[in-house]
């Protein structure tokens, strides 16, 4: 009997920040599910943070064990999954540099991601190079592991249509199948609002709810939440739609016939705020308690944590290293082998 090679996940985060509800539901509750099933990979995307955070690098740097925290707390077992550091495997800066050859400048320049981001940032003309090439690094993060799962977020989906077309580029010019094709993984409960009713929760708009927060925290953030202005009194008729405390009670509330009937209760009238409320809050405390307590049992041994990240290194930069070779040896680029 044959055993099917397990798939290949590889996925990470940005180090600027500890991550959010809005990171657990979008991705880490999926890594938590793959590691049983996948080889999996997680990195920890401190060189791609510097892109856009020159002057600030101790900010990138001081959040790689946060983020490591983050995903140790939450079930990411180092023992079924790799997390590494970016910035120590020179082998993906140097796939990267390679990579440059084959994606345009106006390519990069009509990434849809890149483009939001350069018009949040009111950039216009003044990128950072290093900002408007991020995505071939970040193509070159996945066909360095020859993934073929990544679970992000749906405002990475442009990221892996270019990773995709830089993939078939390789691979149609030097006439071999050198490296593989990825798909995205996108969550299904989709993406988590901000607790002031913002489609996005980011830890820079202040309306996050963190992985570490304290109880206090909790509550405050849950009684800030928007529901529906124009229900005042409970026996009102209240609207879902734009309703954060039913948009969160779908991510986190895993009976959702239990939901269902809420929001038919809401709509008729007679569910006041403050019962869906405490419902949530209290579906959040649970969630969040025992994430909190191993947070903090971890973050008293750093140098556990560390060396958990080193040997994740070490094992991701093995891996790196082979997909380097094969692609220096489909460009001739392997002299003395
Ligand atoms: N771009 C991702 C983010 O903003 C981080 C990242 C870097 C990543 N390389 C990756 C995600 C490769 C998936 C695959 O958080």
């Amino acid at each position: 009997m044959t055993i099917a090679p397990k798939p290949v996940v590889l996925t990470g985060d940005r180090t600027t920040g500890p991550l959010h509800l809005g990171h657990y539901v979008g991705s880490l509750r999926a890594r938590v599910a793959l590691q049983e099933e996948a080889e999996q990979y997680i990195l920890l995307a401190d060189a791609q943070a510097f892109t856009d955070n020159v002057g600030k690098h101790h900010k990138v740097t001081s959040n790689v064990i946060e983020v490591a925290l983050d995903y140790l707390a939450t079930g990411i077992d180092p023992l079924k999954s790799t997390i590494f550091i970016q910035s120590q495997v020179p082998e993906l800066a140097e796939l990267t540099a390679l990579f440059m050859n084959f994606v345009t400048v106006s390519r990069l320049e009509r990434n849809p991601t890149i483009k939001e981001e350069i018009r949040l940032r009111g950039l216009e003309r003044d990128i950072p190079v290093g900002f408007l090439t991020y995505p071939v690094s970040q193509a070159a993060d996945i066909a360095a592991f020859r993934a073929t799962i990544v679970p992000v977020g749906e405002d990475q989906l442009p990221m892996i249509e270019q990773t995709n077309e830089l993939v078939r580029r390789f691979n149609d010019s030097v006439g071999a199948q050198v490296l593989l094709e990825c798909a995205a993984q996108v969550s299904a409960v989709g993406r988590l609002p901000g607790v002031d009713g913002k489609a996005k929760m980011s830890k820079s708009l202040g309306n996050a709810i963190e992985l570490g927060a304290s109880s206090d925290e909790i509550r405050a953030a849950v009684r800030r939440m928007y529901t529906d202005e124009h229900h005042l009194r409970v026996t009102d008729p209240g609207r879902i739609e734009g309703n954060i405390v039913f948009a969160f009670l779908d991510a986190f509330e895993p009976n959702a016939s239990l939901v269902n009937e809420l929001k038919a209760r809401y709509r008729r009238g007679g569910l006041g705020d403050t019962e869906i409320k405490r419902l949530l809050e209290g579906r959040l405390q649970a969630l969040i308690a025992p994430i909190r307590a191993e947070r903090q049992r971890l973050a008293a041994d750093r140098g556990a944590v560390m060396s958990i990240l080193k040997r994740g290194t070490e094992k991701a930069r093995q891996k790196a290293a082979a997909t380097l070779g094969d692609v220096k040896r489909a460009l001739g680029l392997a002299y003395f082998d």
